[in-house]
């Protein structure tokens, strides 16, 4: 049964019983800032399950493009990927636990409606209860109605309660596993399921959500108005299993390009390979729901999966045109179903970022060269370190790569906590206008310095909805040539349209990137920096700085001086306005 088909079997059962069936929504949430991409079907149904009325009813079916990147160290294995499409049926306060299990059951079991997979190879988690909500007899009651008792599990909520994150309807869940080895696992103890599961010799097919609580700020506040399901089974994987295979990468989808892969790499390896497929199909569906690459968000995610391919494609010393051929089998595969993959924007995407990355490279070889730690190498020349190993081994310099993960953790965390703050004012409580002059306020810095010299820096600022001001040091009247000059240079980079992009990092860190800083002001240990860059990826302006920001320079309208003066010994001051 190709993939195809399973999920056109998966929409039919459960239209047949009743549901709307749901287009998948893009993978970039429509309202919802506080994810960067949909990692469940259920994203673009929250509103829903917490009560507000659906429009199509009670009962929905879809099949929703998702992306989770939390664990794309483990891309590579038989099961993780970054890209996935979610098969999930929903109740809005309509059927619960008793039609969602037996539904859950037929499907996966069928030959007729469903995937004809055995009963005999299904291993089932329930809730074992705690002090936010009861053991889940119920669950237990129902499933021995389909499988035998001893192959139901109690685990606790860290396996079985599911959140979509820190706040929203959530729920304890029942899990459906399926045994994959050749020889089949039959009865086992608790003790041995778990094992089996940490080393996957079963897999997780399926996950019934019993929504029926809320949680805010991380813990559980209590019930919803009503009671949800709403479930998730991943279509790599049950293709997979009905395809008869033991590791997705072996499924419809995927097995053309691995042996593509094979055939033209002269150093094959079965991960590398793995990683180049899930991240070049991930990558085509996010460029094909308008995802360009830049540092930030979901930018930045897709310009590192698109690096990591590059380099897993340079590992592999694979023939250059694999990566289009790569492409075109993902869209000749998906067009149908998803016509929005059948563009050409990821081969333009590629192109660019290949040539940057290129660049990197180069720049980061002479750091390493000079002695540069590998830490300061990855976070402030983004250079592999993977790459940074290699080059050790050919040189004797054994790389600590212990430290090293140790050093990124930290900076993740830092920048994890930079985020955060993001969200807690900022953009949402500034008007527009100050945005536009903020971003403006950059790009005029940038220019004095074009125009005056390098020397130039700021000395003070101020920013009101009207009009941005600026004090920097310089030591004489501006001519008239050299403010319309001024002028001209940041009109140009407005039209040319630039894109701002935000970086969190220690402040040493961006210190050595040699980000302007205002003089005598203090900032914290961990900083933004926000960079505008051109097209040849050169940063126009690099400054520290809280935001907030535009995203593209061609936001800003026109930029005019209206008055420049002194303020004291060495210190002149610009007042100017954006039209
Ligand atoms: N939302 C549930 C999951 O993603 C079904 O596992």
């Amino acid at each position: 049964m190709t993939s195809s088909e399973i999920r056109q079997r998966f929409i039919d059962f459960f239209a047949k019983r009743g549901h709307a069936v749901l287009p998948s929504a893009s993978l970039v949430p429509k309202n919802d800032p506080s994810v960067l991409f949909n990692t469940a079907g259920m994203q673009p149904l929250v509103p829903y399950l917490m009560g507000q009325p659906h429009p199509l009813g009670t009962r929905l079916v879809s099949a929703q493009k998702c992306v989770r990147t939390g664990d794309i160290e483990e891309v590579g294995n038989h099961k993780n990927l970054t890209f996935f499409e979610m098969l999930g049926n929903w109740s809005l306060g309509d059927y619960f636990k008793e039609d969602a299990i037996k539904w859950s059951f037929e499907f996966l079991t069928s030959k007729e409606e469903g995937l004809g997979l055995d009963p005999k190879r299904l291993y089932i988690t329930v809730f074992e209860g705690d002090d936010n909500a009861p053991r889940d007899m119920e669950a237990v009651e129902i499933w021995k109605q389909y499988v035998p008792e001893n192959r139901i599990y109690f685990l606790p909520a860290k396996n079985n309660w599911w959140s979509p994150g820190d706040n929203g309807p959530c729920g304890p869940d029942t899990e459906m596993f399926y045994d994959v080895t050749p020889q089949g696992l039959g009865d086992l103890t608790h003790e041995q399921y778990v094992a089996a599961d940490d080393i996957g010799t079963v897999v997780e097919i399926w996950n019934d959500v019993f929504m029926q609580y809320e949680k805010r700020d991380g813990a559980v506040i209590g019930k919803l108005a009503q009671k949800n399901v709403d479930t998730g089974s991943g279509l790599e994987r049950v293709s997979m299993l009905a395809q008869g295979k033991t590791n997705v990468y072996e499924a419809d989808m995927f097995a053309p390009v691995m042996a593509l892969l094979r055939q033209h790499s002269q150093n094959y390896t079965e991960r590398d390979a793995r990683i180049v497929a899930d991240h070049l199909r991930t990558a085509l569906f996010l460029t094909a729901d308008g995802v360009l690459p830049s540092n930030k968000d979901q930018g930045y995610i897709l310009r590192r999966i698109i690096r990591r391919a590059v380099l897993k494609l340079k590992f592999l010393q694979a023939d250059p045109i694999i990566a289009s051929q790569i492409i075109d089998h993902y869209i000749a595969f998906y067009g149908d179903v998803y016509p929005e993959v059948a563009q050409e924007g990821l081969r333009m995407v590629m192109k660019v970022e290949e040539e940057k990355f290129e660049k990197t490279l180069i720049a980061g070889l002479k750091e390493f060269e000079k002695g540069i730690d590998p830490f300061t190498l990855a976070t402030t020349y983004g250079f592999p370190i993977e790459i940074t190993e290699e080059l050790g081994l050919e040189r004797g310099i054994l790389v600590n790569r212990k430290m090293f993960d140790e050093q990124m953790k930290a900076h993740q965390e830092l920048s994890r906590k930079g985020a955060e703050q993001k969200f807690k004012g900022g953009l949402a409580d500034t008007s527009e206008k100050t945005t536009r002059l903020h971003t403006a306020h950059h790009l005029l810095l940038a220019a004095l310095q074009k125009v005056l010299g390098p020397e130039v820096h700021q000395r003070g600022s101020n920013i009101t909805e009207e009009r941005l001001r600026i004090d920097f040091s310089f030591d004489r009247k501006m001519t008239d040539e050299e403010k319309t000059e001024v002028e001209r240079l940041v009109n140009s980079w407005i039209t040319t349209d630039h894109k701002v992009c935000r970086r969190e990092m220690p402040r040493i860190e961006a210190e050595q990137l040699g980000a302007e800083m205002e003089f005598g002001a203090k900032y914290p240990d961990v900083v933004s920096v926000y960079v505008i860059e051109n097209d040849q990826g050169e940063a126009i302006s690099k400054e520290f700085c809280g935001g907030p920001h535009v995203e593209h320079t061609a936001e800003l309208g026109t930029f005019k001086i209206q008055k420049e003066e002194a303020v004291a010994a060495g210190i002149r001051r610009i007042k100017a306005t954006l039209a």
